[in-house]
């Protein structure tokens, strides 16, 4: 059993909270309004407490991040003395900034703290139910290997899920919902732990990577110098992407 806190109490926290406590671990849900009845009558529901955020940490050996993206920086600020040491699991998606994760801005806080990067890439209503036809959905996710790593790994397991580590923390950029055709590829292929092994897989994944790298690279620099050269270049590989994510459901690599 390990002592959870899950900071926000949407749907993602809520929902990942349920599953925890069905699986026997001992789960705060953390809100700025701990006392509202309905929060009361939920966590009570699932078998889980509520608490403030400083009150939820204080005995948690996990901390769940599971709040909007511009929220995560006051928390940090709060509460870094405190979750410093945690395994700390960052499932937030900023989604204006180019940073998606909210990693930096806890360790910016919290130096000590064990980060990994999962829970952000599936929708809540997949986290609710990973069963697709009888398929168990993988999560990707990266952060620390050994120890807290298995830690990791078996909260995904009691979600549901199957959890694929993709790398470190240098692999943020792979954990992210499947907006880039390298995310969708990655699943697919290394996600069921193989190698690309057909030469469609093969082609499919360095398509994937080549839209990426043409719409990334389009991109950044786009927003420096417009020129229709590199607009043209990140909408190609734009359409690429789409094509990637087409052609990889329809021929179920
Ligand atoms: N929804 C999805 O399918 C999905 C999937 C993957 C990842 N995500 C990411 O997971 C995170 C949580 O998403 P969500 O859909 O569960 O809910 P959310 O609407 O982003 O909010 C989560 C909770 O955070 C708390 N909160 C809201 N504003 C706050 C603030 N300014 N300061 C402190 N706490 C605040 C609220 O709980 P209290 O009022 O109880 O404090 C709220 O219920 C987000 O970063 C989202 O991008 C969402």
């Amino acid at each position: 059993m390990t002592a959870i806190a899950v900071l926000g109490t949407g749907n993602i926290g809520t929902t990942l909270a349920g599953k925890w406590t069905a699986a026997g671990h001992q789960v705060t849900l953390a809100s700025r309004n701990p006392d509202a009845p309905a929060l009361r009558d939920l966590a009570a529901s699932i078998g889980a407490r509520t608490a403030t955020h400083a009150d939820a940490v204080r005995d948690a050996e996990v901390v769940v991040v599971a709040l909007p993206g511009d929220a995560v920086a006051a928390m940090a600020a709060a509460l870094g003395d405190a979750i410093d040491g945690n395994v700390v699991i960052d499932a937030t998606n900023n989604l204006g900034p180019a940073e998606m994760n909210s990693i930096a801005t806890i360790v910016r806080h919290a130096p000590g703290a064990v980060c990994a990067r999962a829970f952000n890439s599936l929708g809540g209503e997949n986290l609710a139910d990973p069963d697709f036809d009888g398929t168990q959905a993988d999560l990707l996710w990266c952060g620390p290997d050994g120890d807290p790593g298995a830690l990791v790994e078996r909260l995904i397991t009691d979600v549901g899920l199957r959890p694929v580590r993709v790398g470190g923390l240098d692999q943020l950029s792979t954990v992210r919902p499947f907006d880039r055709p390298r995310s969708f590829a990655t699943h697919r292929l290394v996600g069921d732990g193989r190698r690309p092994s057909s030469g469609t897989g093969s082609a499919l994944f360095l398509a994937g990577a080549t839209a990426n790298w043409l719409h990334g690279v389009g991109d950044h620099f786009a927003e420096r110098s417009l020129s229709w050269k590199l607009l043209a270049a990140s909408s190609i590989g734009h359409i690429m992407g789409i094509i990637v994510v087409i052609a990889g459901v329809t021929t179920g690599i």
